[in-house]
């Protein structure tokens, strides 16, 4: 009898969900417009980079959110601003002041590409950042989805771009039975779907696609786009080479800090941190790990 109710629950519950809708391409875009954006209304998550439209603040938090995790990101960008404020002072400051700010981002080539942009805003366009994907595109360390994240979060302007978690949701609520999706084929439902004010929306997909991540097998498998992790990128050993790596260079991190380089959920980072603690590879004080000398 108990466990009747309880299937029950489950049923209603499921019945319930966001991600158990799906919309037709055609007929179906503004149902989707207006689900996305009371999704954003009752679950956006507040971000410091959402309260600016400065291009400069906009380009940093672009450039870091390219591959390191939100919560990591939340701590450093403030710091990384307090330290340099703007394109000016980012442009005449010495790398290694840079790399000191960037540390525990990982991907040190970002901060480097991210100095060399601010020089060219300086010296080639006035100290503005042009609004224009095509120009921002020929940036260093700025591909075309983050050339359009910045004329979007920027300047509000109607860019279309798919990146990881806008294809996630695009798939997911319009082509649940494909296997093998295009961007070509979203590109046309995303032009549609795409309101006045592009700036609210991209927030709302990239929200919604991190969620989806928790609660549905990743429809970007059924991307054509999508490269699966070879077994060794993936792997308990890449990460204890890279976490070794990164202690060599710069010892004396934080669990966080190191967690913070990663993609993988940061619970494994800290199980792998333990066990080469466990192994006698690392030592730990206060806090800090560095490699056993
Ligand atoms: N908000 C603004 N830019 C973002 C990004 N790149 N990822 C997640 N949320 C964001």
């Amino acid at each position: 009898m108990k466990s009747k109710k309880i299937t029950i629950q489950a049923t209603l519950e499921d019945a319930d969900r966001i991600d158990s809708q799906k919309f037709d391409p055609v007929t179906g875009v503004s149902a989707f417009r207006e689900m996305v954006l009371d999704y954003y209304c009752q679950h956006g998550r507040p971000m410091a980079w959402r309260d600016t439209t400065d291009p400069y603040r906009i380009l940093v938090s672009e450039i870091m959110l390219q591959q390191t995790q939100v919560e990591r990101v939340s701590t450093k960008y403030p710091e990384f601003l307090a330290a340099f404020p703007d394109f000016a002072s980012l442009a005449q400051a010495p790398l290694a002041d840079i790399l000191a700010a960037w540390q525990g981002m990982g991907y040190n080539r970002r901060a480097i590409a991210l100095q060399k942009c601010a020089q060219r805003v300086m010296n080639e366009y006035g100290g503005v950042l042009p609004a224009d994907v095509d120009t921002l595109a020929t940036f260093p360390g700025i591909g075309r989805a983050t050339a359009s994240s910045i004329c979007a979060f920027a300047f509000n302007m109607p860019v279309v771009f798919i990146e990881t978690n806008i294809r996630r949701v695009f798939i997911h609520f319009f082509f649940p039975d494909a296997s093998s999706v295009n961007d070509a084929e979203i590109l046309p439902i995303a032009e549609r779907a795409l309101p006045d004010d592009s700036r609210v929306w991209y927030w709302a997909l990239m929200d919604l696609g991190t969620a989806l991540k928790k609660t549905v097998i990743n429809p970007n498998r059924r991307s054509i786009h999508y490269t699966k992790q070879s077994a060794f990128e993936g792997s308990d050993r890449r990460i204890r080479g890279r976490i070794i790596a990164l202690l060599l260079a710069t010892p004396g991190q934080t669990s966080d800090e190191i967690a913070g380089i990663f993609s993988e959920e940061p619970d494994r980072v800290l199980r792998i941190i333990e066990a080469l603690m466990s192994e006698g590879f690392l030592e730990c004080s206060q806090n800090r790990y560095s490699l056993v000398s």
